[in-house]
């Protein structure tokens, strides 16, 4: 299946960034090419999809759970929509740490935003207490089966998971390959088991420290359908080559 490399700017970026985008555009469109995106903040969400013109996927970073009304700060799904986004990531565990998301709450949000027409992203991960105590299998298979368990019907067909272990999210640190292999293939199992033949199409994406030199080799494990790149998808030429490795 066609992989994916989602860009995610965090609270980065101003308009002027937008101008730098051309590599980016320029490795999205060679021949083969894995599909690509970008979440930016919300700010620049409108600026970056004219500027793309559906070349690459433009995102959110999260969305609330309502689609309007007395929440103020907040973003919704179909506002995301009105503003040129197709996907957005949703359970990042800056937000599970920053803002308390919990997995109902992430649930209710993968319901909203597939309920107004976007593609999600789900990201499950363990932090390095979790790891080190032998729980990562269970963490992000329970943090899967909570989330959709919460969103009582998700449609495979506009899902995709994120595998980002908390210990490498800006860290320079990334898991042996086998131990992405194995969390991949476990949660291939989860996918199976919660969607049958039709969640064949389900992507799921490593990240946590991905560059343009580890890239490829991350790409080569079994099970890695794409990556969710932090840090260097802030550099258009090293986001650039992520692309070209996918
Ligand atoms: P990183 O972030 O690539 O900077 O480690 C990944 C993420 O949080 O999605």
């Amino acid at each position: 299946m066609r992989r994916l490399v989602v860009g995610n700017w965090k609270m980065n970026g101003m308009a002027a960034d937008l101008g730098a985008l051309g590599p980016v555009l320029e490795a999205a469109g060679a021949p083969g090419a894995a599909e690509a995106a970008i979440c930016p903040p919300a700010t620049l969400i409108a600026a970056l999809a004219a500027r793309v013109a559906g070349r690459i996927g433009v995102g959110g970073q999260d969305c609330h759970a309502a689609a309007k009304g007395a929440h103020t700060g907040e973003i919704s799904a179909p506002m995301l929509i009105d503003a040129g986004a197709t996907l957005v990531i949703l359970g990042h565990s800056e937000r599970r740490r920053d803002r308390g998301e919990d997995d109902a709450a992430i649930g209710a949000k993968i319901a909203a935003a597939q309920g107004a027409g976007l593609r999600v992203i789900l990201c499950v991960g363990e932090t390095e207490v979790e790891r080190d105590a032998g729980r990562t299998g269970d963490v992000v298979s329970g943090q899967f089966r909570a989330a959709l368990a919460a969103a009582v019907a998700v449609d495979p067909a506009r899902f995709d998971l994120a595998y980002e272990p908390v210990w490498a999210i800006g860290t320079g640190r990334v898991p042996a390959m086998e131990d992405i292999a194995a969390v991949h293939a476990q949660l291939g199992r989860e996918i199976a088991a919660a969607f049958g033949v039709a969640g064949q199409g389900v992507r799921i994406l490593y990240g946590g420290s991905v560059t343009a030199a580890n890239a490829a080799a991350i790409f080569a494990v079994a099970g890695v359908g794409g990556a969710l790149v932090g840090g260097a998808s802030l550099k258009p030429a090293e986001f650039a080559a992520i692309i070209r490795a996918a």
